[in-house]
């Protein structure tokens, strides 16, 4: 071997020494920009679709325009293909989220939902970041009642009557700003101050929703606090549509 190739070949392994370092470092900023898999639910009530079907074809087409439409504004809605095998997407990123925050978090959501739901003509997956829901039915601007789940945390307030009373008024608080007249993000972050302690909060909807049907969702998940998350530290109520939570932590990004 000459002395220019065994030279080239030690630049080229320590490249590929360099990348796998920056995929190691990379892998560990991920994790700590807090993008936890949450939960999905595949759905086969509308049938389940078959390789090589022209409702896979629309679905493979689908996937790629809503990763690239939606990290500009954190928002998109598109159906792809024509009846009956057109297929029907959102994705939404957390309204602090960063556009490429929300664009790391459709990489990694999209090819998990196509993983965990293969065959299910419709599907839902959520992220901390974002969330990536399809269908052949055109769900637009109807609430979500089908899919939704509680998160909490273990620890236990030491006055539940009064701290589930402060929760349920900064969320509600927090819906009024996320769905008065013209603001278009239907998403909205704030604090209270609980004596020495601070609570945290955070509402957002889709935004295919009209902002009354926004105001109605987040109303119906914010009654269901009761149901998880009494005298919790913290605690969510995420659904298709909207999505609440609050901690005694800071837990929004500054943007
Ligand atoms: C869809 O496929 C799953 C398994 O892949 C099966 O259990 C289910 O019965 C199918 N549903 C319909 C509606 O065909
Ligand atoms: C919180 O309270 C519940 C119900 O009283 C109890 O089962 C649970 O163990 C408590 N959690 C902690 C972390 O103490």
């Amino acid at each position: 071997m000459s002395s220019s190739s065994s030279s080239k070949r030690s630049v080229s392994l320590s490249l590929l020494a360099l990348a796998i370092q920056l995929l190691f470092i990379h892998s560990v900023l991920s994790q700590s920009q807090d993008n936890a898999f949450l939960y999905h639910k595949c759905s086969d009530i509308e049938g389940n679709f078959t390789s090589r079907s022209p409702y896979e074809s629309n679905l493979n087409s689908l996937f790629p325009r809503l990763s690239y439409s939606v990290p500009s504004s954190g928002f998109a809605a598109l159906s792809t293909g024509n009846k009956p095998d057109n297929v029907n997407g959102l994705g939404l990123c957390r309204g602090d989220a960063s556009p490429s925050d929300c664009r790391t978090c459709l990489a990694t959501a999209i090819p998990e939902l196509r993983k965990r739901c293969p065959n299910n003509k419709a599907g839902i997956i959520w992220y901390d970041n974002c969330l990536v829901k399809y269908s052949s039915t055109n769900f637009f601007g109807k609430i979500d009642y089908e899919n939704r789940f509680y998160l909490y945390n273990v620890n236990n307030v030491s006055n539940p009557a009064s701290f589930n009373t402060q929760t349920k008024a900064i969320l509600t608080e927090l819906t009024k700003k996320a769905t008065a007249g013209g603001h278009q993000k239907l998403f909205a972050t704030g604090e209270k101050s609980l004596g020495e302690k601070k609570l945290y909060g955070l509402v957002q909807c889709t935004r295919d929703l009209r902002s009354e049907s926004c105001k109605a969702c987040l109303d119906g998940i914010i009654g269901e606090l009761p149901n998880c998350c009494d005298g919790k530290e913290g605690g969510r109520v995420v659904g298709g549509s909207c999505n609440v939570r609050y901690e005694i932590y800071p837990f929004v990004k500054i943007v």
